[in-house]
């Protein structure tokens, strides 16, 4: 939502700022407010380096962001110098630095008690050096190793190593190729263990969530009990019923067709959103209610 607003004032800004040009005011300066007639967003133009400082502010008053746009020849602008997000607190939220339009040096930002939440660098239009992605407590969260002028600085198909890090320990990388992953290399395996089985869905709560109104393990409800269902069906057919039951009933699958009609001709509810891990768990609960 944050964001939002601030997008939609760069780009007021902007369009104000096209439309003085074009009436020969380029150099007049702009000033926003608040509906409720605070200082919302100033902009003032600097002769010496042909180039508008924009300042964004809280409706406490205190700043929310500086900006520099350096004016091109003929028309538009671009990012030039440091561009500066700050907590309503005053910590630097996001610091990032342009030259010429594109992000250079070191960019970071912070929680906002003020420690570290990344660092990220640029040289020469392209990603550099090993970034660093850090959690609320301190510890390292994730690292990643760029190829050397590789992958330019707005692309996101990023050649790197990422390096992923649990309880501070590194627990196992991955290589990316043109944003691909690639060569995945455990290092510690108890704790990739660990951690990928806590992430794993959980077929039950999910079961619970979208399932349960219409179905239950031991008796017919809206739809049939589930209990034996798995032992029944293949897995391929319970990815099709589940996901698109519609689409197998209207293939001709017999079994689909009779279920539909025994069950008052009632559609099942299509389940596309929810993707192959939460389905799987989903039958791998389905096959424990035996
Ligand atoms: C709005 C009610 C409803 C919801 C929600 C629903 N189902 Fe169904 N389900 C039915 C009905 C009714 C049928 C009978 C077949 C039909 O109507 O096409 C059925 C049939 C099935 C079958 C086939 C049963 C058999 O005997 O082979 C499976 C498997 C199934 N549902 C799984 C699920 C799963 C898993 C979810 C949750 C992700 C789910 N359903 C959510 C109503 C529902």
């Amino acid at each position: 939502m944050k964001m939002k607003r601030q997008l939609w004032l760069l780009l007021s800004i902007c369009l104000l700022w096209i439309c003085s040009s074009a009436s020969g005011q380029a150099e007049n300066d702009k000033i926003l407010y608040y509906p409720s007639g605070k200082l919302e967003a100033e902009r003032k133009y600097d002769k010496s380096c042909n180039c508008d400082k924009l300042t964004e502010y809280y409706e406490s008053g205190k700043i929310r962001s500086t900006a520099t746009y350096l004016r091109k020849a003929i028309l538009g602008s671009q990012l030039d110098g440091a561009h500066i997000t700050y907590f309503e607190n005053g910590i630097i939220q996001l610091y990032t630095f342009y030259k010429a339009g594109a992000l250079s040096g070191r960019i970071y930002a912070n929680f906002p008690d003020g420690k570290l939440a990344y660092e990220q660098y640029f040289a020469d239009s392209f990603k550099t050096g090993r970034w660093k992605f850090y959690n609320a407590d301190g510890r390292l969260k994730e690292e990643l190793v760029f190829d050397e002028k590789k992958t330019p600085w707005n692309s996101q198909d990023d050649d790197a190593v990422q390096m992923f890090y649990t309880e501070g320990k590194l627990i196992y990388t991955v290589k990316l190729i043109a944003g691909k992953k690639s060569n995945l290399t455990i290092i510690d395996k108890d704790l990739y263990n660990r951690v990928i089985a806590a992430a794993r869905p959980d077929g039950k709560k999910l079961f619970q969530q979208e399932c349960a109104m219409c179905h239950n393990a031991n008796v017919d409800i809206v739809g049939p009990k589930m209990q034996g269902v798995a032992a029944n069906r293949t897995r391929e057919w319970l990815v099709k019923m589940i996901t698109n039951g519609e689409a197998l009933r209207k293939s001709g699958d017999k079994a689909a067709t009779d279920l539909y009609a025994k069950w008052r001709n009632m559609e099942h509810p299509n389940f596309e959103r929810l993707d192959s891990g939460d389905v799987d768990a989903i039958i791998a609960y389905l096959n424990e209610l035996k």
